[in-house]
């Protein structure tokens, strides 16, 4: 009997990851896409959005979190945390909190799904978002990934709202999920 390679999940600091974590992206991206997304907008988005360049800047950002999980074989999945305020309205007005965080990027190559390599990516993220003192922390999710969706139910996210996501030119609906991180502040003065 051989042993499942333990999986390891850590911060990338090196920007000589970036072209493996890219090589990861591309792969998993279109698994999270629905079946009727056109390949060309997919490749459009995956050429545009997720590059080595993009995930060095990522990398080198303060406001950023790049979160890998590795095995024996390398990168196996990686989650970015953003540290911003919501951009999209639709999200601004149902994710409230000062500040926020937001799971923008949550993949792990097919193989190693359903053994516990995004669960450890996850716990990563909620411990990045919370040592940034980020009462809630968000996502959001293609309205017809139902796996993931699920995933993230197991993890604590709950529904709050919709918006949409442009995949190159292509509008697709999504969910937006939130998770409490801290209890909302009080506003204690009398009227
Ligand atoms: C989303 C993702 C990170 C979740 O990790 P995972 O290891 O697959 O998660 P888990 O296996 O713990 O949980 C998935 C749940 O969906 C269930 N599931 C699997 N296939 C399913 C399907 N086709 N429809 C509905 N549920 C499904 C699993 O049984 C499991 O639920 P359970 O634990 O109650 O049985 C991973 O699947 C992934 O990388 N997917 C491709 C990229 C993606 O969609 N990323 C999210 C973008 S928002």
């Amino acid at each position: 009997m051989t042993d499942k390679p333990t999986v390891a999940v850590s911060l990338a600091t090196d920007a000589a990851l970036a072209d493996e974590i890219a090589e990861v992206a591309a792969i998993t991206f279109p698994l999270a896409c629905p079946p009727h997304s056109p390949p060309e907008a997919i490749r459009g988005f995956i050429e545009h959005n997720l590059s080595p360049t993009q995930f060095r800047n990522y990398i080198a950002d303060d406001a950023a979190a790049v979160l890998i999980a590795t095995d024996g074989s390398g990168v196996i999945g990686y989650c970015l945390v953003l540290h911003r305020d919501p951009p999209d309205p639709d999200v601004a007005a149902v994710v409230v909190g000062q500040p926020v965080s937001e799971v923008s990027k949550m993949y792990v190559l097919p193989d190693h799904h359903g053994a516990g390599a995004s669960h450890a990516l996850m716990d990563a993220a909620i411990d990045v978002a919370t040592d940034h003192h980020s009462e809630v922390l968000w996502l959001g999710v293609n309205n017809e990934n139902v796996r993931a969706q699920r995933f993230y139910a197991k993890k604590g996210f709950a529904r709050v709202g919709t918006k949409t996501f442009n995949l190159a030119g292509v509008i697709e609906h999504d969910y937006v999920l939130s998770r409490q991180l801290t209890e909302p502040a009080v506003n204690t003065r009398a009227n």
